[in-house]
């Protein structure tokens, strides 16, 4: 499929309530972010409410490992990248964004995205480095000037149900998981016992599993994979998100 044919399919954006785009999904109709806005989601739910830039701040931390579940947009580990960047600490990054749709993660990677029409452009620079390991796997390596502190931020791509996501593969194991696929409803599979199972096995012990879902199945789930969970208040229109950890 052409570069063209790619931005045609997700060409249908939106501009949400705080200025940034999202897009309604050419297949299932759903919106990849709330009405409320893309940027906001990502930055209050997965980076304000994990608490990650504690993390990076910690001096005794040399390496934190974030599980992108769902690259979708890009918003979620772009706003992990920024929180890093400005950051003060010594500390690493390393991401693993998974996702299903090879033509939505080619339209990603040509950092010229239709969703990406307001983007900083220190961001798509960066979204330029990546390069192709494999056909399943790109990766970006960037190493802030004059620190030690690198980012590594790997895109597998295809079912998270059956990618290698083991310690031998990826060389770390989760710290902090963005569990953000479409609804349970829409994607059932992303939000079973099995998967939260699966997950599980790639986390380290401090691990924080953060959710936009709090419905009676997804807790069911994660009950039943062995996780502990509570909603937490919310700085948006939602009332309550999704706190998990072992
Ligand atoms: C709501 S969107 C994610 C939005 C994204 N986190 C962001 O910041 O823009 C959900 C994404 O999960 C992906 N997805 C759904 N099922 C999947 C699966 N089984 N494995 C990997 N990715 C999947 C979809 O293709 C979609 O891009």
């Amino acid at each position: 499929m052409s570069q063209e044919s790619n931005f045609s399919r997700y060409s249908n954006v939106f501009q949400t309530r705080d200025g940034s785009f999202t897009v309604v999904h050419p297949d299932c109709g759903e919106m990849f972010h709330s009405d409320a806005g893309a940027l906001l989601e990502a930055r209050s739910l997965y980076i304000d409410s994990s608490g990650i830039r504690d993390s990076f701040s910690d001096p005794t931390s040399k390496c934190i490992s974030v599980a992108d579940v769902g690259l979708g947009l890009g918003y979620n580990a772009i706003c992990t990248v920024d929180a890093w960047l400005s950051s003060m600490g010594s500390t690493s990054l390393n991401i693993c964004s998974l996702e299903i749709d090879a033509q939505l993660v080619s339209t990603f990677l040509s950092a010229e995205a239709p969703w990406m029409i307001n983007w900083d452009s220190s961001w798509t620079r960066i979204i330029r480095g990546f390069y192709k390991v494999e056909d399943n796997r790109y990766e970006l390596n960037y190493k802030i000037p004059s620190t030690t502190r690198e980012l590594n931020w790997k895109i597998l791509l295809g079912d998270a149900l059956s990618l290698d996501l083991s310690m031998e593969s990826l060389g770390y194991q989760f710290d902090y998981i963005w569990q953000d696929p479409f609804s349970p409803s829409k994607n059932p599979g992303m939000w079973s016992a099995e998967w939260f199972e699966k997950i599980k096995k790639s986390s380290s012990l401090k691990v924080k599993l953060m959710s936009y879902s709090v419905s009676g199945v997804v807790k069911n789930n994660l009950k039943e994979a062995g996780w502990q969970y509570k909603k937490i208040p919310t700085t948006s229109q939602k009332r309550n998100w999704l706190l998990a950890w072992l």
